[in-house]
């Protein structure tokens, strides 16, 4: 008789080999206690977190924490349905207004994951007559929206604007509707998109635009409305997609768009009509959330700041860091042998981040992501960079000591 978990054999084995490499499933990590937002207690110690998604480091805010605690006293803990039944107050509606506000928007959506927002849109925008396109190293939440969609995919070299238009004028069919999709910052690699780039080819081509924003939003653009801001396109964009999960430090998603035809998307949206709708508190924190990263743009130079620091931190010990500065720097190695003690080595030593193994990576050589916060002191990051240091030369890995400047 077969078994349903035949194939699970392959990842079992694979899970098997990382786990006895460096004593721990990394996949596995417990954070005890958060104790603020750049430090937490994993397996009993104090740990400084150089892996979360916390750019501004508003999980910890306390106006968030107020607002939650007033909604959930005022309005219950949950609302039991979906947006398009009983799961929509007045408190979704306001947040809604906030965020097409905040982007200078029409309208807004408002989903219950970042997930959900890609996965609804995507599949929502894109039909069987339709072409998506996609940045070859995409989001799992763009991919599965397109699985969700009907549309015909196609994906182009990432980040690479003159492939996406040599595609899209070899389509068979040149005059369907066309959806790019591209990220603001890539969420491993730090990668930035150049979005005037494809901007331009998508006003050359006719097609749409939609950008996530998933790990730029409050982090790019002088206001923090992500990579098209930064690059002046906003106009050209059609679609933004974005999370609360990160700058925001709460959870949910939306999308923000000036075509009115998006009132009749929340009805053709399935991952925004067949789930539960974000709880009370969890709208009011983010929308306390959202004012404060409004009122405090230090945050974001802050935060700048301290990628600079890390960055040229990483340079100066020789290791092999991403090459643009962003919140997300990636220190790729060449081995998996090399990276599953060096990760197990940080943690030991009392730093987090996450470990990405191939084939999961970009150029299928693993890497270590880091992320900074605003929040991140310059002792907490040299104190990182140190235990980088320690950890390279504990598990011989080579730093070629290279002292250029980032
Ligand atoms: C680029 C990108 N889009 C969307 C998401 C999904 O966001 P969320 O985790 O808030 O569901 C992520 C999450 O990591 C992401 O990196």
């Amino acid at each position: 008789m077969a078994s349903l978990f035949s194939k699970y054999e392959g990842l079992a084995g694979s899970l098997g080999a990382v786990v006895a490499a460096g004593g721990r499933n990394p996949f596995a990590v417990v954070i005890e206690k958060p104790l603020s937002s750049t430090v937490g207690v994993i397996e009993g110690r104090e740990t400084l977190l150089f892996g979360t998604n916390n750019y501004l480091g508003l999980s910890q805010s306390v106006r968030a924490i107020k607002a939650a605690q007033a909604a959930a006293e005022a309005c219950g803990v949950g609302t039991t349905g979906s947006r398009i039944a009983n799961g929509t107050q007045s408190l979704h509606r306001q947040l809604e207004r906030k965020i097409a506000d905040f982007f200078h928007r029409r309208d807004a959506m408002v989903f219950s994951t970042g997930y959900q927002a890609n996965l609804g849109m995507i599949s929502a925008l894109a039909g069987k007559d339709d072409y998506l396109l996609l940045d070859a190293d995409s989001h799992a939440s763009i991919y599965d929206g397109s699985r969700l969609s009907a549309a015909q995919v196609i994906r182009f070299r990432h980040n690479d604007p003159d492939d996406l238009y040599k595609r899209i004028k070899r389509l068979d069919a040149p005059d369907a509707a066309k959806l790019v999709v591209v990220e603001g910052i890539y969420s491993m690699t730090g990668n930035v998109a150049p979005v005037a780039e494809f901007a331009a080819v998508k006003k050359e081509t006719g097609a749409y635009l939609l950008v996530d924003e998933a790990h730029s939003f409050g982090v790019l653009g002088e206001h923090g409305r992500g990579s098209a801001e930064a690059e002046g396109v906003e106009a050209d964009v059609d679609f933004i997609v974005g999370t609360f999960s990160k700058s925001l430090g709460t959870v949910g998603g939306y999308c923000v768009s000036d075509h009115p035809e998006l009132e009749l998307v929340r009805l053709n949206c399935r991952p925004y009509m067949f789930t539960a709708s974000l709880p009370p508190e969890v709208i009011a924190a983010t929308a306390a959330a959202l004012e404060e990263m409004q009122e405090h743009p230090e945050l974001r130079a802050q935060l700048m700041d301290n990628a600079a620091r890390l960055h040229a931190g990483f340079v100066r010990l020789g290791l092999n860091a991403s090459q643009r500065v962003s919140p997300v720097i990636a220190v790729t190695l060449e081995t998996v042998e090399q990276a599953i003690p060096m990760w197990n080595r940080l943690l030991e030593l009392g730093v987090y981040v996450n470990l990405s193994l191939p084939p999961a990576t970009p150029d299928s050589r693993p890497l270590l992501r880091c992320s900074v916060m605003a929040t991140h002191t310059a002792a907490q990051i040299d104190q990182a960079l140190e235990i980088f240091r320690q950890a390279a030369e504990d598990c011989n890995v080579p730093l070629s000591a290279k002292e250029t400047a980032a």
